[in-house]
């Protein structure tokens, strides 16, 4: 790691300055988030934020990037997602077209070998000039790896990825380096401030979420939620805004199969504003419903709550506390995912289905630097490109 230069973020200079700048940047942040925030760049630390689809973890990485004045470099998990996608990969294509553009001088080489053993013998003493950076295809972590200047790296929903990939997460976020066999290692040139984001589909593994800090994102409190609406400038009254603050809180607390989320809250309030509706009744409401509901199953319950949550002894008048006897979620605790809101529910089964027991034990990827590690990282990287297939072998 000699080579890898600490870059202090001079820009946050306490917990509370850190909320103020993503306030500025249109992020409002509660204490909690400003924390870990503000610790992340002290501490150097991958953040992983978990929590229910649309609570902001994405948008919190955005903002982190435009607060600090970095680049953001964004990898999307899925399902499936091959290493080659995240890491990097040689350019076959570019092999390809250079060894046509050299086509005489590969024949000159090869020009006075009798066999073909030979021939191909000669021609893997030149393997490097093929297999150097000229060649390499960087891909979200490699780029952030070698990134000239310092960046946010966001590895968004990482509960899509394949356990596969996320041991190849640990190497990077425990060491900031790859190792690519035909080349060497790659330690990062400035450390990259790490967020890692995750719905909850599955759980982690316990070594990823061992490297990194943590905090659980759920909905906000209405305070909050209505500031948030404030600052998209959604064109809908104050005082409407509110109550339909309570109301979405309500949505939340029924069992639905997607709960709505702020981005939904945002989009009802502009919907609202469209209308020019300046008075909320059951009849626009359910009218507009679909903007936050999308399943139909889903529909019906609001639908049919709909008049509950209207109901003037539900809802809490403007700058007053929440003093009457209809509960509005603040159960939501921060320990819990919300099982209903995912917004993919079925991959969602699949997936759990698949989290074979045992796998989250502490010592499921060994202890760090273990030969258990190894193995598993070795793993699933026969899909690697031609050059590094049986070649590619990770330190330990
Ligand atoms: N704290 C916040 N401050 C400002 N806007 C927010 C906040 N949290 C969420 N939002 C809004 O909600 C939208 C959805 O957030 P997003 O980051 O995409 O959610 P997630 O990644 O958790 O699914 C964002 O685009 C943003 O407009
Ligand atoms: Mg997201």
């Amino acid at each position: 790691m000699s080579t890898t230069t600490t870059d202090a973020v001079p820009v946050l200079t306490s917990v509370e300055d850190t909320i103020e700048q993503f306030r500025d940047h249109g992020y409002l942040a509660d204490h909690r988030m400003g924390t870990t925030v503000f610790l992340q760049t002290r501490l150097e630390k991958p953040v992983l934020l978990e929590g229910p689809a649309g609570v902001g973890k994405t948008q919190l990485a955005q903002s982190l990037a435009e607060v600090t004045g970095r680049r953001l470099i964004r990898l999307q998990c899925y399902e499936g997602q091959d290493e080659s996608k995240a890491l990097y990969e040689w350019d076959y294509g570019k092999q390809l077209l250079y060894t046509q553009i050299l086509r005489e001088k590969i024949g000159q080489i090869v020009s006075d070998t009798t066999d073909l053993t030979e021939a191909v013998d000669r021609i893997s003493a030149h393997d490097s000039v093929f297999f150097s950076e000229r060649f390499l295809a960087a891909r979200p972590l490699l780029e952030a790896i070698t990134s000239e200047d310092p960046v946010v790296l966001l590895i968004d929903e990482v509960d899509r990825a394949d356990e596969a990939l996320e041991a190849v997460l640990l190497e990077l976020l425990s060491e900031f380096q790859i190792s690519i066999p035909e080349i060497g290692t790659v330690r990062a040139k400035h450390l990259p401030l790490v967020v890692l984001t995750s719905n909850n589909t599955r759980d982690l593994s316990a070594a990823l979420k061992r490297r990194c800090l943590h905090l659980f994102l759920d909905y906000p409190g209405p305070e909050r939620e209505l500031d948030i609406l404030r600052s998209k400038e959604t064109g809908l009254r104050d005082a409407l805004a509110a109550r339909l603050v309570e109301i979405v809180r309500g949505l939340r607390e029924l069992e639905l199969r997607k709960a709505p989320s702020i981005s939904e809250t945002i989009d009802w309030a502009r919907t609202l504003a469209v209308l020019g509706v300046d008075e909320l009744d059951a009849t626009v409401l359910s009218d507009t419903l679909s903007v936050v509901v999308k399943y139909e199953r889903d529909m019906r319950r609001a639908g049919e709550a709909l008049p509950r949550l209207l109901d003037p002894n539900a809802v809490v008048p403007e700058g007053h506390g929440h003093g009457h006897d209809h509960h509005h979620g603040h159960g939501h605790s921060h320990e819990h995912p919300h099982p209903h809101s995912d917004d993919d529910l079925d991959g969602r089964e699949v997936r759990l289905a698949k989290d074979s027991p045992g796998r989250h034990d502490t010592d499921y990827y060994g202890a760090p630097g273990g030969l258990d590690r190894s193995r598993q990282v070795n793993q699933g990287q026969g899909s690697r490109s031609f050059a590094g297939r049986g070649a590619r072998k990770r330190p330990v």
